[in-house]
């Protein structure tokens, strides 16, 4: 029997009697993708019109109570759902492989059959039997749990239509899955689009959150089409240096809560454990008075996070020196290096630069600035920085150092854990944050040097 499917392009929409690298009307390259036909009579047969539809207000008498969100008791990834994941809701997880997803989605699930949630592990990709061997490895072999191996979407999407009672499904991984009704291979674009759409409106018409997990193309980008993203209601990315234990959770799109949170794992030889205190173990290894280390006092989400910067500046024997960056913006420091040696004088071109942040953290935030300043310039003159000092503050293109949000949490962390100084920006109004710190203001780079001591 013929299958009801054609070629259409996704840049001009023309419809191509077979599949094509180049589409022949606009010219776009791999942009044909194959489409289920709908059986039921096209809309100029049939001799229905449109109906009217209703609209309500936002609040109505009736209206529910606030959804119950389901609470794993992971803490940390409760911290990046924004507080659990809402019924009905789809996640999509993304990371490299052997990042430790499925690890997480499978202790999430123990965690939440201890708490007597219903939920269920479908995996596409190992047999049930590897599944139970890797929970006997973390120690969970007694949680009550539904592990399935399927791959057919069809099938999944009936299943969960027909057992409401499942509050939480896991599909590992969305690129696994197919509908039969499709010609093309699992984990091509238009089957992981169609597989992800059916099983979306099942959960949505039962109440069941689902969660996906994704792979990612080298490039780090979800695998599969960008679509998948708009998708589902939350995207989460599980991301880390395969060389350290640490694993990073991190909120790319959410619709029912904050993106900026991340949650901070280990992962150990009985799987993943949650670091609720995380600048304490990304400090843990941290010795004073090495030339061209500064500590960092950021904020990841709502949450202080202090991390050790390292710079090293090295003659160079090549023509164009090496920048070379861990855990930051390149363009950034090149950004940085020009200001220190336009506006302020210190040496760098011609010399090779190296800048890693400790622990296999990414930064973000602009407010690095003056913490890798710092690291630079202490490498560069050689002289360890003060010892027990915090450094935060976004540096301007004039050298000017400017103001950053959330100074008192920062501060109030670095105490916590010990730190007797920051530098830090110039406040534009005085206030009394009575900590036990030596504050050392700066405006401009240049005074920043000077306080350190000059360049010689
Ligand atoms: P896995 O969850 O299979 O990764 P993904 O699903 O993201 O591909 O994790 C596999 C890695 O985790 C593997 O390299 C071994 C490591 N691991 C541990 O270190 N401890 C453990 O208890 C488990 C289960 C895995
Ligand atoms: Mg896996």
């Amino acid at each position: 029997m013929a299958k009801n499917t054609q070629y259409h392009c996704q840049q001009c929409g023309s419809v191509a009697p077979k599949w094509a690298g180049r589409c022949e009307s606009c010219g776009a390259w791999n942009s044909i993708v194959e489409e289920q036909i709908s059986s039921r009579p096209s809309l100029a047969k049939s001799a229905k019109s449109g109906r009217k539809i209703d609209f309500s207000p936002l609040e109505t008498e009736n209206s529910k109570p606030a959804m119950k969100r389901l609470k794993c008791g992971i803490s940390e990834f409760d911290r990046v759902t924004g507080g659990g994941i809402v019924p009905g809701s789809v996640l999509l997880i993304g990371g490299d492989p052997g990042i430790g997803k499925s690890t997480l989605l499978l202790q999430l699930v123990c965690k939440l059959s201890e708490n007597n949630q219903q939920t269920v592990y479908i995996t596409g990709e190992e047999s049930a039997d590897q599944v139970r061997l890797r929970g006997q490895r973390l120690g969970i072999k007694d949680a009550k749990i539904g592990i399935a191996t399927a791959t057919n979407a069809s099938d999944i999407a009936e299943t969960i239509r027909r057992s409401p009672e499942i509050e939480l499904i896991i599909i590992d991984s969305i690129q696994t899955m197919y509908l039969p009704a499709l010609d093309s291979a699992p984990g091509t674009v238009s089957q992981v689009r169609a597989a992800a759409q059916e099983l979306i409106q099942a959960a949505k018409t039962s109440n069941t959150a689902l969660i996906f997990v994704g792979h990612v193309t080298k490039d780090g980008a979800i695998a599969g089409p960008r679509v998948l993203e708009h998708m589902v209601d939350c995207v989460l990315h599980f991301e880390g240096d395969r060389s350290h234990h640490f694993r990073i959770l991190r909120g790319i799109k959410n619709r029912f809560g904050a993106t900026d949170e991340i949650g901070v794992f280990e992962m150990t030889a009985a799987g993943l454990q949650q670091i609720t205190n995380p600048s304490e173990l990304f400090l843990a290894e941290r010795k004073n008075e090495v030339a061209g280390t500064a500590v960092f006092a950021g904020i990841e989400g709502s949450r202080p996070l202090l991390v050790e910067i390292e710079a090293l500046v090295a003659p160079s024997p090549l023509a164009s020196p090496r920048r070379n960056v861990v855990g930051w913006d390149s363009s950034r420091l090149a950004m940085l290096t020009a200001v220190l040696e336009a506006r302020c004088g210190l040496p760098l071109s011609g010399r090779d630069i190296f800048l890693n942040v400790a622990g296999g953290m990414k930064i973000q935030e602009p407010a690095a600035d003056l913490a890798v300043a710092a690291a630079l310039i202490s490498s560069v003159t050689t002289r360890p920085l003060p010892s027990r000092s915090v450094f935060f503050g976004e540096v301007a293109l004039s050298a000017e150092i400017r103001q950053v949000s959330q100074i008192e949490q920062r501060l109030k962390e670095a105490e916590k854990l010990g730190f007797e100084k920051a530098f830090l920006p110039k406040p534009r109004k005085k206030t009394n944050l009575n900590l036990s710190l030596d504050l050392s203001y700066s405006e401009n780079l240049s005074d920043f040097i000077d306080i350190l001591g000059g360049i010689s």
